[in-house]
């Protein structure tokens, strides 16, 4: 190897890191664990302190032996999570994360009384639960001594950033999810600020995903054995960064991931807002433009249901136990943490539907994978209503590892599903954005034509497809069967 570059995937259970050479091959991955917590139903924190603690010991063990050779470091992360510095640099309060849905008053205040179309012209998108503009109005309403407090807000990976450079900077991608956002015209919104009673000063300086945002810290670099020359890359949100890993860059490409969150993601040239808002309008990490779905719940369903309902290990030996798809009689909803795209309801919670005596694990172990495709598959038909044609799919994340979650994927979906050489979506993408800042490739586009490799496709079965196109017409109609009980839960 004769340079080294790292990407830092920032995400929600872990850390996972990857040193990448300069032709694209990966050298080492390391993943570092660190906790979450949920201090109320629905509520979702974490210390941000973990994750630089964790990135650090991770990148230790990253770069041993190689320190001599490693030129940029750069990052995929966690989108949407607030994160308070105080005036000496001090963390307020625990970060408040993507799947928090506390603040579902503050989104009323912003998508009604402000209204929508406000929202929607100044920043393309309108207000979620986890977006991050919403959460500083729940601060300032519920916590108003930490809000008083406020010197500095930063997203996940951009914290991490701070700390191993000293440069307080956001990219594009990960900035679009803050609601404070002209995604359209790539800067911040004053009138945004204004409503969100953000100042202006507390937000960081706006970077290309692929631009150099600076180099580590003296302090830093001596306690890793790194450099001072190192390269900092701004990077981007974990979506984005999966986007780059698995090479959808071009007009109109697909990537569905199936991690602790599920997202759908469309890379688009041009801007462009769908008519109900209702999935994401984002800049992309390669300087152009993105639609995302995202699902609060996807492989996370899956950890749940196994993990701590059956406190069963053995994920392959309970997926043989499911025979035949496309026959289950059980629908599972996948909102354990509330819903994003396309219904935007915090109070939404997960269900299973229509069992019987003869209900086995394997129909329900089924139906909570199917419930995740068919809980995407909302936002698929979103982005097909307003024109937009997709042929084939990437997929990436944990869910992805599972080649019967990959057949239900291209059924329900009844698209082409490619998987790719490297699982590392968003890990990848930022070694690859750190390769490109460091001047190795030409562009995003050129790294993604030299490193992604499509490695297996997985095409829709038509009596498959057509099965599940029957189950997801019965599947669309129990959201809106057990809304008006929601509020009551
Ligand atoms: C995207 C989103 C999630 C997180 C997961 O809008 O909230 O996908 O980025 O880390």
């Amino acid at each position: 190897m004769e340079a080294g570059f790292v990407g830092i995937d920032l995400g929600t259970s872990s850390v996972k890191l990857i040193l990448m050479d300069e032709n694209g091959h990966i050298v080492r991955t390391v993943s570092k664990e660190y906790p979450i917590s949920f201090p109320k139903p629905g509520w979702s924190e974490q210390n941000p302190e973990d994750w630089f603690a964790q990135s650090v010991a991770g990148l230790k063990e990253l770069t041993a032996g190689n320190e001599d050779k490693v030129k940029g470091i750069s990052f995929g992360g966690q989108m949407h999570g607030l994160v308070c510095l105080d005036a000496q640099d001090n963390v307020i309060r625990p970060a408040i994360l993507w799947n928090d849905g506390r603040t579902m008053k503050e989104c009323e205040y912003l998508n009604g009384t402000i209204g929508r179309d406000v929202l929607s012209a100044e920043t393309g998108n309108i207000a979620f639960a986890g977006f991050t503009a919403p959460k500083v109005l729940w601060m300032k309403e519920n916590e108003p001594e930490n809000f008083a407090k406020i010197a500095k807000i930063m997203l996940p990976k951009d914290y991490l950033a701070y700390r191993l450079s000293g440069v307080h900077a956001t990219d594009v991608s990960d900035a679009s999810g803050m609601l404070l956002f002209d995604v359209q015209n790539r800067k911040w919104s004053e009138k945004m600020c204004e409503i969100c009673s953000v100042k202006p000063e507390w937000l960081a300086k706006i970077f290309e995903s692929y631009e150099v945002i600076g180099t580590l810290r003296a302090d830093v670099a001596s306690q890793l054995g790194l450099s001072t020359d190192v390269k900092v890359i701004a990077g981007a949100g974990d979506n984005a960064a999966a986007a780059i890993g698995t090479g959808t860059v071009g007009d109109g490409d697909c990537n569905i991931s199936l991690g602790t969150s599920g997202t759908i993601f469309i890379s688009s040239n041009k801007y462009s807002v769908d008519p109900q808002n209702a999935l994401h309008s984002f800049a992309h990490a390669n300087g152009r433009y993105h639609l995302m779905g995202c699902m609060l719940s996807a492989a996370s369903c899956n950890q749940w249901w196994m993990g701590d309902i059956q406190r069963d290990k053995d994920f392959a030996a309970a997926q043989a136990e499911i025979k035949e798809l496309g026959n289950n009689h059980v629908y599972f909803l996948p909102y354990l943490m509330g819903e994003r795209s396309p219904h935007n309801d915090p109070q939404a919670r997960g269900a299973f539907v229509g069992m019987s005596m003869d209900t086995s694990r394997a129909d329900m172990l089924q139906a909570v994978y199917e419930g995740v495709a068919f809980g995407l598959r909302d936002s698929f038909e979103v982005a097909k209503a307003s024109g937009i044609v997709i042929p084939r799919t990437k997929i990436c994340g944990g869910g992805a590892k599972s080649p019967l979650w990959r057949k239900i994927m291209a059924n329900v979906f009844n698209i082409s599903v490619d998987s790719i050489e490297s699982e590392e979506g968003p890990a990848l993408g930022g070694a690859m954005l750190a390769a490109v800042g460091c001047g190795h490739f030409a562009s995003v586009e050129d790294a993604a034509a030299k490193i992604v490799k499509v490695i297996g496709t997985v095409e829709p079965e038509k009596e498959l497809a057509e099965r599940y196109e029957e189950r997801y017409q019965s599947f669309k109609k129990i959201y809106p069967a057990l809304k008006p009980i929601y509020p009551q839960l």
